[in-house]
Formats: structure tokens, sequence, C-alpha cells
């Protein structure tokens, strides 16, 4: 649930966010100086504008993201992603502020699992170890045994004893795919995200044949059909590094379009083609990341608001499940 503090009910009974911003002002300049007189730091996924994701101090998938939070010594964390990343960084810092551009901001993958019909649905498997995906809110973090990325899952599945029964939520998808990497038979939430399930096979397939030299690279979150097509499947990250250090120049990306900012960036000469959504319009860009602009960024810098509140019980028992991914992640790279 995404809950607004009585400042930030306030302040947008009062319009902070309608009101007009001089289009003289320089926002990324006035965004620096902000940032170096409140001490704030800057994080962005890959996901965000191009703009955003150049301004940021940091720019990373989910994993790095949640890594560096640990690392900050900044006193405000200003989130540029969704609603459970600046959970998340609460959950890690409850005792500094921690922004998000706009708290609508939300993912259709965390909405997917309810907190109350998770917990009866936990209950029901009493024996069941407990993997949750990092995109879930913080309710279901607290009902939650072990946190993944799509960077760390299957080494965080692996670490675990081969006949040890374990529930995974709420990405069927990505939950599937671990299943038939690692061999498990992990019972699965059905939950999934309306920006990884809107691409086309059909005609991802016929993509395929215009280009016969792209490789097909995809993300975890997309549906089993789009991933047997795929030549490389990973993280936002993992897509990134493989773009960068192979050899091959032209890519059909199943994955949000933010990413192909980073890609382009890296590899200036290669192609990379967005992967068709089953409609014309631009659903493979996620609404709720998109959401934040820099013009709400810069308000949200300014006003120091809205700021994530969570309850303290909820903090305490989601950070349990934060710290041990962090623990068997931090294992696993040694
Ligand atoms: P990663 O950042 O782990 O690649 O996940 C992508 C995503 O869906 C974030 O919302
Ligand atoms: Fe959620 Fe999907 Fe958007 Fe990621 S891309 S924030 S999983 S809706």
């Amino acid at each position: 649930m995404i809950t607004l503090n009585n400042n930030t009910v306030e302040l947008e009974k009062n319009g902070y966010l309608d009101r007009p911003i001089d289009p003289s002002l320089d926002i990324i300049t006035e965004i620096k100086r902000l940032k170096e007189e409140h001490n704030m730091v800057l994080l962005a996924h890959y996901y965000q504008e191009g703009d955003i994701q150049d301004i940021a101090d940091f720019v990373g998938d989910s994993l790095a993201l949640a890594q560096e939070v640990v690392k900050t010594k900044a006193d405000i964390i200003v989130f540029a992603g969704v609603h459970f990343m600046a959970e998340t960084a609460k959950i890690l810092h409850p005792n500094k502020k921690v922004l998000l551009p706009d708290l609508k901001a939300g993912c259709s993958l965390a909405d997917s699992a309810p907190p109350e019909l998770f917990r009866k649905f936990r209950e029901q498997h009493p024996d069941h170890l407990v993997i949750s995906y990092i995109n879930c809110t913080a309710a279901i973090k607290a009902q939650t045994d072990i946190i993944c990325t799509s960077s760390n899952a299957r080494m965080i599945v692996e670490s675990l004893p081969q006949d040890q029964k374990i529930l995974f939520a709420p990405d069927k998808n990505l939950g599937a795919y671990l299943n038939r990497v690692t061999g498990k038979n992990m019972l699965l939430w059905n939950g999934s995200c309306m920006v990884h399930e809107i691409f086309s096979l059909e005609k991802t397939t016929k993509l395929k044949h215009l280009h016969p030299h792209a490789q097909v690279i995809a993300h975890p979150e997309c549906e089993e059909s789009l991933l047997a097509l795929a030549d490389f499947i990973g993280s936002t990250s993992e897509l990134l590094k493989y773009t960068k250090n192979t050899n091959h120049t032209c890519f059909i990306v199943l994955t949000e379009n933010g990413i192909l900012h980073q890609m382009q960036k890296n590899s200036p000469s290669k192609i990379f083609i967005p992967g068709p959504p089953t409609n014309t319009c631009a659903c493979n860009e996620c609404p709720h990341m998109k959401l934040n602009t820099i013009e709400k960024l810069y308000l949200c810098m300014l006003y120091q608001l809205p700021e994530i509140i969570l309850e303290p019980a909820i903090i305490e028992r989601a950070y349990k499940p934060i710290a041990r991914m962090l623990e068997i992640t931090a294992r696993g790279a040694k």
C-alpha cells in the first residue's frame, strides 16, 4: 500500500506538483545544487528516462541499487525508480530520509501479491521456505525468508539444499525460468509484470526473420515462449554487460525500453531494436517508472517530498530477508 505522509497530502492539496517551474530555470544545475547543499544521493534504475539516468550519481539494476544504498553516506536518498525500490532503501536505512519523485510510481508485479492473500497462501504451505523477488511490497518482504533480484535469483535458489521446499513469489515467469534452469520445483505465486508480458511472440519472430543477424536478448520476467527465442537471458545489468562484451552488433531487446539508453551509450556503433509489443502503443515502457520526470525530480528535491514512510515493525521484519540476500550474494561473489 502506498501511504502519503501529512506533509505530502498538504502540499498535494496545494498543488505543489502542478506549480509551474520557471522556464528559464536550468533544472539540471538546480538538481546538482540541491544534491550538494543537502547531501543527497540520486539513485536511478535503468528503466528511468535518459535525462534522469544522466544526472544520477548511480544507475543500476535492483541489486546494484540496493548494494549502493547500503554504502551511501548521504543524509537523503532520492530514488528515481518505483515504490518498492524506495521502500527497500528505507528498510536498509530507516534513519535516513528516502524520497521518490512520484509516490504513485508503483509496480504491477508488486501489486499482484496482496499481503493478506499472500499470508493465507503461505499458511497453506508451512513447510516451504519463502523466496520473494525484490519487486514486492514491504508487507510481502516482511513475510519472506530470502529476497532475491533477477541478478542473484539463480545463485540464491541454488544455495539451498535440493530437497528444500520453496515458495517463490510474486513473479511466475521468473519463478518458472528458475525452475527450468535449476531443476527445482518451486511453488509459484501467480503474479507477473505487465511490461514483460506485453511482448508479442509473433512480431518478435517476424523481426528475427527481418534481421537474421540480430540476437534476441530477454529479461527473465518475460513469458516462457519469448524466452525460448532468446540467445541470452539476464537481468538488466547482465543484458547491458552482454551487449557491451559480445562481438554481436545487433539486438532485439525484450525488456523495458529505458535500458536502451545505457546500451546505446556503452556501444554507440551497435544497433538496438526495442522488442515489439502486442499492439501499437508504447507498452514496452513501464508506465510506473515513467511517472518520474526530471521536473518532478527537481520538485521532490526542492521540497524534500514525497517521503517514504514505513511502520517500524514492518521495517524490522522486512530487513531480515534483504540482509540474507545481501550476505548470500557477497559470499557468492568471492
Ligand atoms: P532488474 O533491475 O533486477 O533487472 O529488474 C528489472 C525490473 O523489472 C525492475 O522493475
Ligand atoms: Fe514493475 Fe514491470 Fe514496471 Fe519493473 S517493469 S517496475 S516489474 S511493472
